[in-house]
């Protein structure tokens, strides 16, 4: 089929390489001209395990282009991806201007019927207000074709998005015309094989859907979160109850894991929203509106123990990104460790991430006593503790005992539980871990 999809960032890009990998003709367009430049070359803008090769095979194959011009992009697509940024606003709600944007860009060049499809998450009602939108400006542009809406929220991961798309546990989509979800059932017809459950629904439900289920998900980090809390003042081993508790099927062992917090470009900014369309709809999220005050308190209560062990000197930082696989830092808890210790102008810094380091640097930029280092040990060197903030895997296979004789002080803070506490402290570190 003829795709477009409008935004090359993270969601928008993913979607198009799986689609086009698909066997679909794809056109991707941004405005950041620099962006499509890179693309058309073959470079990949974002870390993701997959992507560059993907991006690279469909461009061969001529199965993916990208482009600034909306018009061709439009003009020759039967279903049209909205793909753009949800940013958040200062008092938590989304900010859809450049979603309406693309809308309204859309239907400037609409000469058949298409389908648009919503991919960006949006604020519950939203698909209703773009039907209406569409609606008018076909009128104003005195267009005679028909343009149907369909919710379709995504569901990826970061660093794993490529299998979360081939391997869906659901599809969702939401929409009032039979032919807008006849388009969409063709398209993802690929999934009938492996028998992928396609739930069809109304748009409201489809968007409620996408929160409802990021909201479940940080509450449950939360949740272990918090009893890892309590687990360090009983003197018991969250991650036993967290294991014990995940064979329960009805809780399941996933997103049980406890840690300096939830971060990322979902989580945080979809609690947000989704209390915030509650509060217009005059409903009180009191659980989501606890959770969002908890994983502030997580990422506080970090920096607490850091605080309470080192009361000044050098702290070694591996992992800045807010999560392994990925490049992004975008809401990461340790940027909020590092900032709360930094405004205690009593520490440096000495900062690796296997991938984040460039959009680290961007991010500290004016920071002072902050230095980057090209490998955790070169990082590690000479400081008086180590902060160990996103779970990579290479830092699973550290040499505690190497790790020990190069630094100088005695302290490993292990936010994520990598290491057994034992092991650490055989080798005559103190382990501060998370509830164990
Ligand atoms: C999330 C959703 O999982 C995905 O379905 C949605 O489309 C986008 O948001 P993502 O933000 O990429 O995906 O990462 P995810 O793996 O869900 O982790 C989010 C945050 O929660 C990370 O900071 C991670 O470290 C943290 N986390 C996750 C925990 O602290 N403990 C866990 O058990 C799981």
């Amino acid at each position: 089929m003829k795709i477009s999809i409008i935004g090359t960032g993270y969601v928008g890009l993913i979607v198009g390489l799986c689609f086009a990998d698909f066997g679909n003709d794809v056109i991707c367009v941004d405005s950041d001209k620099s962006k499509i430049k890179l693309l058309n070359e073959g470079n990949c803008p974002l870390y993701e395990m997959g992507a560059e090769e993907l991006l690279r095979k469909n461009l061969y194959n001529k199965k993916i282009s990208f482009t600034n011009d909306m018009k061709a992009a439009v003009e020759n697509s039967e279903i049209i991806f909205i793909a753009v940024g949800t940013p958040e606003e200062d008092d938590g709600d989304a900010n859809l201007s450049s979603f309406y944007k693309a809308i309204i860009d859309v239907c400037q060049y609409v000469n058949s019927n298409k389908v648009v499809v919503n991919k960006s998450t949006v604020p519950i009602g939203t698909a209703k207000a773009v039907r209406k939108l569409i609606d008018s400006e076909l009128i104003r542009l005195k267009i005679d074709y028909k343009v149907d809406v369909v919710s379709n929220p995504e569901f990826l991961r970061e660093g794993r998005a490529i299998n979360d798309f081939l391997n869906p546990d659901r599809i969702i989509l939401g929409s009032d015309s039979k032919r807008a979800i006849e388009a969409l059932m063709n398209l993802y017809k690929v999934y009938k094989r492996s028998n992928k459950p396609i739930i069809i629904t109304d748009s409201e439900t489809a968007e409620t859907i996408k929160y409802a289920s990021n909201a479940f998900l940080a509450t449950k980090i939360t949740f272990i979160n918090e009893i890892a809390e309590l687990c360090e003042k009983t003197g018991a081993n969250v991650l036993e109850v967290a294991k014990a508790m995940g064979q329960d099927g009805r809780i399941s062992p996933k997103f049980l894991h406890p840690g300096p917090g939830y971060g990322g470009s979902c989580f945080p900014k979809d609690t947000k929203a989704i209390v915030k369309t509650a509060e217009k709809f005059d409903v009180d999220l009191s659980i989501i509106n606890s959770v969002i005050r908890s994983n502030e308190r997580q990422k506080r209560r970090c920096a607490v123990k850091v605080k309470n062990e080192i009361t000044e000197g050098t702290l070694a930082i591996l992992g800045i990104s807010f999560k392994p696989d990925t490049d992004d830092i975008r809401e990461s808890p340790a940027l909020s460790i590092i900032d709360e210790l930094y405004a205690e102008q009593k520490y440096c810094f000495k900062i690796y991430d296997p991938q984040a380091m460039a959009e680290g640097k961007r991010y500290f930029k004016d920071y002072i006593n902050l230095s980057w280092h090209d490998n955790a040990y070169d990082a590690v060197q000479d400081s008086d503790a180590i902060l160990i903030i996103t779970e990579w895997n290479e830092f699973r296979s550290l040499d505690i005992e190497k790790l020990r004789l190069s630094m100088r002080g005695k302290t490993l803070f292990d936010f994520r539980n990598i290491f057994p506490k034992d092991d650490v402290e055989k080798n005559g570190l103190l382990y501060i871990g998370t509830g164990v």
